[in-house]
């Protein structure tokens, strides 16, 4: 199985044939990256002036913008704040018209989450290891316990020069859960009690969201792991835009500066194939319930 599958599709709404959407839905659930390399999010030339890493307040990873419309990390004058506001709103429109339209059986049960772009260079940034995202990893959020429910992510390039989006690609989730899992040690059942009473998470977490976080933490602290495991690199280009679950794709960026990114959340039992979403493989794994 190649790590990228592409995809002919140049326009944000469909409607797409029957055939392209099942090769979609088939490479998504499988774990590779859709590649869409005709379809560019285009910036108006006022839009232009908002390339710069001036706009990023320095607070948190990326400026976001929640699904309520509240801009969050964005520094700048509030015409600038305004106008970045209008283009990641448009971004997210776009991006939900794409994934309602590739993935029909998907649209009930979608929920949109943030968006985010991200104006700074992403080589030389310093993180502490489990920050780190030149590092591969599948994403797991810290605060917020998923239970189960997927991730989905969708990327443009907007960078106005020649700057690809490097990324390298790993293993299959079920080969990498093989080897990480083993160092991941699980916590008292008070910690997830005491985690959410203190509100260091909203809600409990789940023994899924305790394996989840432990992978991304022991894959990226494991040195050996990060050097050794068989990895492809790709570069996407300004005018290109891509999409993963990557709480399942082995990912690491690389370098690049200037993308958008939207964030979907799916129940499992919205998937075509449910057996293939992480939590149904590490439920297999360890022959347990996780949620
Ligand atoms: C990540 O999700 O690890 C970063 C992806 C990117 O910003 O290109
Ligand atoms: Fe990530």
């Amino acid at each position: 199985m190649s790590a990228l599958e592409t995809f002919d599709i140049a326009a944000w709404t469909g409607p797409f044939a029957d055939a392209e959407r099942d090769a979609a839905i088939r490479a998504l659930e499988g774990g590779q990256v859709l590649y869409l390399p005709h379809l560019p999010f285009v910036l108006s030339e006022k839009e232009k002036r908002l390339l710069t890493p001036d706009l990023f307040s320095g607070r948190a990873k990326n400026i976001s913008l929640d699904p309520s419309g509240k801009l969050k990390h964005a520094a700048g004058a509030d015409g600038d704040r305004a106008l970045l506001q209008g283009m990641m709103q448009r971004f997210a429109s776009g991006a939900v018209s794409l994934i309602e339209g590739l993935f029909p059986g998907y649209a009930p049960k979608l929920e949109r989450a943030r968006t985010s772009y991200r104006p700074v260079e992403i080589a030389g940034r310093k993180y502490s290891p489990v920050h780190d995202d030149t590092r591969l990893h599948v994403d797991a959020f810290p605060t917020r316990p998923m239970r189960g429910r997927r991730i989905l992510r969708l990327f443009s390039n907007i960078h106005p020069g020649a700057t690809p989006r490097v990324w390298n690609v790993g293993e299959p989730f079920a080969q990498m859960a093989e080897k990480i899992l083993p160092r991941v040690k699980e916590p008292p059942p008070i910690a997830a009690w005491l985690r959410a009473a203190t509100f260091q998470t909203r809600g409990v977490r789940s023994r899924y969201d305790d394996m989840m976080m432990g992978l991304h933490d022991q894959a990226k602290l494991n040195v050996d792991y990060q050097q050794a495991t068989p990895k492809t690199e790709i570069a996407f280009p300004p005018g290109t835009t891509w999409l993963c679950y990557t709480d399942q794709v082995m990912h690491a960026a690389l370098s690049g500066q200037y993308v958008l990114e939207q964030t979907f959340h799916l129940d499992v039992e919205a998937m075509a194939e449910p057996a293939r979403a992480p939590l149904k493989v590490l439920e297999r794994m360890t022959g347990r319930a996780l949620v």
